[in-house]
């Protein structure tokens, strides 16, 4: 039986983190929702002013809590409010990747998508594909025997 195969058998879900651009993705994901669109329930959502406020130390910080994957999701090349916030995201992203690769943690748990807020299917999409990817991966070598700490609820997040 291959690795791959033990983790779908398991029943293995996994917890993915998402950092979204208010104008986009957050917008796309609120609009998956009045489509109805069905996508798996493993992410929890950051909303972010823009993607340009990524920093390196959140998306590293995310997997040290114990996240199996993380995702960046932000505006269309071109179209970012604060100009070239998401360039900026896509470079820390890149940058991340590196990183995570030299401790030996598969840097295909970390990805970038841009979409605008019109996009409720390519959000619900971007979420699937997310959680097959790390359902092939597994779980991450980080994650401990509880459930990620920064597991906060969407009104949690949206009520400062
Ligand atoms: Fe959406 Fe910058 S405003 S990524």
């Amino acid at each position: 039986m291959t690795e791959e195969t033990k983790n779908i058998n398991s029943g293995f879900e996994p917890k993915i983190l998402a950092f979204c651009c208010q104008f986009c993705a957050y917008s796309a994901a609120d609009l998956a929702g009045s489509m109805r669109l069905q996508y798996p329930p493993n992410v929890r959502i950051i909303r972010l002013l823009c993607t340009g406020k990524v920093d390196p130390l959140y998306l590293l910080k995310a997997f040290q809590e114990g996240w199996d994957g993380v995702f960046v999701a932000g505006c269309l090349e071109g179209e970012c409010h604060f100009m070239q916030g998401n360039l900026h995201a896509k470079q820390w992203v890149n940058y991340v990747k590196k990183l995570l690769k030299e401790i030996k943690i598969e840097p295909e748990r970390l990805e970038m998508f841009n979409m605008s807020a019109a996009m409720g299917t390519k959000f619900a999409d971007t979420v699937r594909e997310m959680t097959e990817r790390i359902k092939k991966l597994g779980p991450s070598p980080l994650r401990g025997t509880e459930e990620p700490k920064n597991q906060r609820t969407e009104e949690q997040t949206t009520k400062k």
